[in-house]
């Protein structure tokens, strides 16, 4: 399956680039993480558990595949956003779980919108007709941005994240997507 071109953001910050993460992208999408991650608890990323090597591996066959994508918006060379989306399996092979992150300094420039847009392509090319996330109740921003994404809650899941702290319940939402099946 060829990878699809760039998207390009021109912003007031230059310009970003969103695509499909490559082997070079893992050192900076690591430290992306893991700088979002100290942010602040609801993110729900206590620790980055992948190495450079590995993550590079997985990009090099797993950026743009059915069961998985990793997106990221790279501008000035730098990995700015990432994105994930992961298949479910079985009865749930419709649907997928996406999960993204974007660098405090790009915030509101449209790189998250962009990040949605690149899953949305994913699903679309692999005939995924559901995206589904999880995010924690306490994430206001997070959650206003899913809902002007397109994102509905559905449900409630309750003590459904064990941190190191603690339990924290979920918001579940999810979008639709229009697939080339027509669902
Ligand atoms: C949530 C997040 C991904 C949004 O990314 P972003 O790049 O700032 O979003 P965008 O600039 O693309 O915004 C897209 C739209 O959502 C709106 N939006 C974004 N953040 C918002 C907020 N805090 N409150 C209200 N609306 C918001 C924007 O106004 C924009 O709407 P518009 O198209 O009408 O202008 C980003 O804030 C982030 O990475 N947060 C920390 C990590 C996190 O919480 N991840 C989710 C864990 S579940």
């Amino acid at each position: 399956m060829s990878l699809p071109s760039p998207r390009v953001i021109e912003s007031d910050a230059g310009r970003i680039e969103i695509r499909p993460a490559r082997p070079s992208d893992a050192r900076g999408w690591i430290d992306l993480l893991v700088e979002v991650s100290r942010e602040d608890r609801y993110i729900l990323l206590e620790s980055v558990n992948t190495t450079r090597r590995e993550l590079g591996r997985i990009f090099r066959f797993g950026a743009w595949s059915d069961q998985t994508a990793a997106v990221v918006a790279v501008a000035a060379g730098k990995v700015i956003g990432q994105l994930t989306t992961t298949r479910n399996r079985n009865i749930y092979a419709h649907t997928a779980e996406i999960g993204m992150s974007v660098q405090s300094a790009y915030r509101g420039k449209g790189v998250g919108a962009g990040l949605i847009e690149g899953a949305r392509d994913w699903s679309r090319v692999f005939g995924v007709e559901k995206l589904v996330l999880n995010v924690v109740p306490q994430n206001a921003r997070a959650i206003r941005f899913y809902e002007k994404m397109g994102f509905i809650p559905e449900g409630h899941r309750s003590r459904h994240a064990k941190l190191s702290y603690g339990y924290e319940d979920l918001i579940e939402m999810s979008m639709w997507v229009d697939t080339q099946d027509g669902a």
